[in-house]
C-alpha cells in the first residue's frame, strides 16, 4: 500500500449530456460543448473512474495505461496536465508520484476499500503533427483521452484508435477505446463528417446545449442578433453568475456562435445570410427525411441557368415546410438535367406520386426563351415533362430571405416550422455559412447587398422559389397565359394540318 490517506471524490455532472458521456462506456465517446460546460472534468473523472473500474489481476492489482492527448505541449503543460492535478494531484491530494520528465507521467498507486490496489499510469502527450505519432511507439495503452478533439489531426485519433486495448496484459482490459472533449469545430471538419454522416459504429457523439441563444431582428444585410443565456445549458452552478452572457461583449458572431452557442461553425470571411436565424441542432432532421403519403402532394424549387438546382419538399397542413432533397448539377441544361437527375430521384425516392401530384416553382426570369431554344425552362417543364410548373411572383432577393426566414422562425406547436433532411448536405452548409454575404475590399467589416454566387447560392435560390411557392407567392397568371398560348398555338397548327 503506498498511501495512507483516505480520500473520497464526490462528484456530479451537472447536466444530461455530461452525464451520458461520464458513463457511457462505447469503445468511442466525444462530447462537444460550449466553453467552460465541464468537458475537461468530467473526462478527468471518467479516466479517474475507469482506472478504477479495471478488474484486478491475479495479485489483486488494477493495472491500466491512459495517453491523454493535446495538440501542442504548451497546451498540454498549461491547460490539460494542469486540468488533471487540480483534481488528481494538488498539496492536498496525492495518489501517487508525477514524473515531469518526458513524456509528463502520473504514475497512480492507491488501495480501495475493497483491499485492491490501483497501479495505473497516465501519460501525456503532445501529437501536434501526423508523423508525432512516433511518440506513441511501444505505448501499450488501456485508453485514450484526447483533450480538445477539434485541434488534432484526424490521422492522430486513427493511429490512437489502433492502439488501445493492449494493456494488462495478464488480465484482459475491463474497457478500452477512446474519450475525447471538445468545443465546437467547422462544418468542415472531420469531426463533423464522423458525428453528422457518417456515424461510425461503437462511436458516440454527444452535444451539449449551447450557453447562449441567439434572436435576430432586422433586415438580412444589416441583422442584429440579440443573446440571451440558455436555461438548459450544463455546468452553469459551477460558473460564475452571467459567465455565458457577460462574454458576448465586444466578440464577433461567429466566435459567439462557436464558442458560446456550441454551433458548428465553417470558417468564412463572409457574413453568413441566415446568420442568427438558422440553428444547426434544431433545423436539422435525425435521419434522412421520407415523404409523409398522406400529404398528396411534393413541392419543386428550381433554379435554372448552367448550374440547375431543384429542391424537393412537402408542405404539411400545419404549414410545416419538410425538405426532403436536394439535387445539383453543373454545365447542364434543363433538360438534360430532368432527364439525368431530377426525374431519376423522383422516380427512385417518390415512387408513389406521379408528376400530376407535383407542383414546382422557379425563377421568374425562368420566363424567358434562353439562346436559341423556342421554349423557356418554366415553359419547359410544364410542356414537356408536364411538371405543373409556375414563376414565383417576384424575384427581389430580399423577399426570397423572408420567405425562408418565416419558415425558419417559426413554430407550430412548440415543433420548428423548417425541417431540412439530414441528406440535404449542401444546403445544410450553405445554412451554416457558405452561403453568404461577401465581405467588401474596404477597411471595416461591409459585406455586399447581394449573396456570393457560389455553389451554394443556387441551391439555395432553389429553396427560396419552393418556400416562395409553399406560401402561395406565385404567379398564378403567367401559366394560365402560357396555357392558353399554348392551347391557341396548337389549334393553328391543327387548322393549318387539317387544311392540307
Ligand atoms: N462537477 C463539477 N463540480 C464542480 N465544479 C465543476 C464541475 N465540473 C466542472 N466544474 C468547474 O467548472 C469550470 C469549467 O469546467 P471545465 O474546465 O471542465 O470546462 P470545459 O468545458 O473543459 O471548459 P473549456 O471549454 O474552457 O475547456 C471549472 O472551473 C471546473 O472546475
Ligand atoms: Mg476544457
Amino acid at each position: 500500500m503506498s498511501n495512507q490517506t483516505t480520500y473520497e471524490f464526490l462528484y456530479a455532472p451537472q447536466g444530461d449530456v455530461l452525464d451520458q458521456y461520464y458513463t457511457g462506456r462505447d469503445r468511442v465517446t466525444m462530447i462537444m460543448g460550449p466553453l467552460g460546460s465541464g468537458k475537461t472534468t468530467v473526462s478527468c473523472m471518467r479516466v479517474f473512474d475507469q482506472i478504477c473500474e479495471q478488474a484486478p489481476d491475479a495479485h489483486g492489482s488494477r493495472k491500466s495505461r491512459w495517453i491523454a492527448v493535446r495538440n501542442t505541449y504548451p497546451d498540454l503543460t498549461g491547460t490539460t496536465i494542469k486540468d488533471w492535478s487540480d483534481l488528481y494531484h494538488n498539496e492536498h491530494t496525492q495518489l501517487g508520484k508525477f514524473n515531469k520528465d518526458f513524456p509528463p507521467t502520473h504514475h497512480l498507486d492507491f488501495d480501495l476499500e475493497d483491499g485492491t490496489r490501483v497501479i495505473a499510469e497516465v501519460v501525456f502527450l503532445a501529437l501536434d503533427r501526423p508523423d508525432s505519432v512516433r511518440k506513441l511507439r511501444g505505448l501499450q495503452a488501456t485508453g485514450f483521452w484526447l483533450n480538445e478533439v477539434k485541434e488534432l489531426d484526424k490521422a492522430i485519433v486513427d493511429m490512437c484508435d489502433g492502439r488501445h486495448g493492449r494493456y494488462p496484459k495478464d488480465v484482459p482490459p475491463s474497457w478500452h477505446g477512446i474519450i475525447g472533449d471538445t468545443n465546437a469545430p467547422d462544418t468542415d471538419h472531420w469531426y463533423y463528417e464522423l458525428a453528422e454522416k457518417e456515424h461510425p459504429e461503437g462511436w458516440t457523439f454527444l452535444r451539449q446545449p449551447g450557453g447562449v441563444i441567439g434572436t435576430v431582428t432586422g433586415p438580412p444585410s444589416k441583422r442584429v442578433t440579440t443573446w440571451k443565456p440558455n436555461l438548459n445549458a450544463e455546468n452553469i452552478n459551477n460558473l460564475p453568475d452571467g459567465y455565458y452572457i457577460k462574454q458576448i461583449q465586444g466578440k464577433k458572431g461567429d466566435w459567439i456562435r462557436v464558442n458560446l452557442g456550441n454551433e458548428y461553425g465553417s470558417v468564412s470571411t463572409g457574413k453568413p445570410i441566415y446568420q442568427g436565424v438558422w440553428n444547426d441542432a434544431v433545423h436539422v432532421s435525425e435521419h434522412k427525411l421520407l415523404p409523409i403519403p398522406s400529404v398528396n402532394k411534393l413541392l419543386l424549387g428550381f433554379d435554372f441557368g448552367r448550374t440547375p438546382a431543384c429542391i424537393v419538399g412537402q408542405l404539411m397542413p400545419n404549414g410545416k415546410l419538410r425538405v426532403l432533397r436536394e439535387l445539383i448539377a453543373t454545365s447542364m441544361g434543363i433538360r438534360s438535367f430532368m432527364d439525368m437527375s431530377v426525374i431519376p430521384c423522383l422516380k427512385k425516392d417518390f415512387p408513389t406520386f406521379d408528376i400530376k401530384d407535383m407542383e414546382a416553382y422557379g425563377d421568374p426570369s425562368g420566363v424567358a426563351k434562353s439562346g436559341n431554344d423556342e421554349n423557356s425552362p418554366i415553359g419547359i417543364l410544364n410542356d414537356e415533362y408536364k411538371l405543373t410548373t409556375y414563376p414565383t411572383a417576384t424575384n427581389i432577393p430580399l423577399r426570397r430571405w423572408e420567405s425562408v426566414n418565416e419558415f425558419l422562425m417559426s413554430t407550430i406547436d412548440g415543433v420548428q416550422a423548417f425541417e431540412l433532411s439530414k441528406c440535404c448536405e449542401v444546403i445544410r452548409k450553405g445554412f451554416n455559412g457558405g452561403y453568404q454575404f461577401r465581405r467588401l475590399n474596404v477597411s471595416g467589416e461591409k459585406y455586399a447587398e447581394a449573396a456570393d454566387k457560389n455553389k451554394f447560392s443556387h441551391p439555395h435560390d432553389a429553396l427560396q422559389y419552393l418556400s416562395q411557392g409553399a406560401q402561395g407567392e406565385i404567379n398564378y397568371a403567367w401559366l394560365d397565359q402560357h396555357l392558353a398560348n399554348s392551347e391557341s398555338n396548337q389549334s393553328v397548327i391543327a387548322d393549318s394540318v387539317s387544311g392540307y
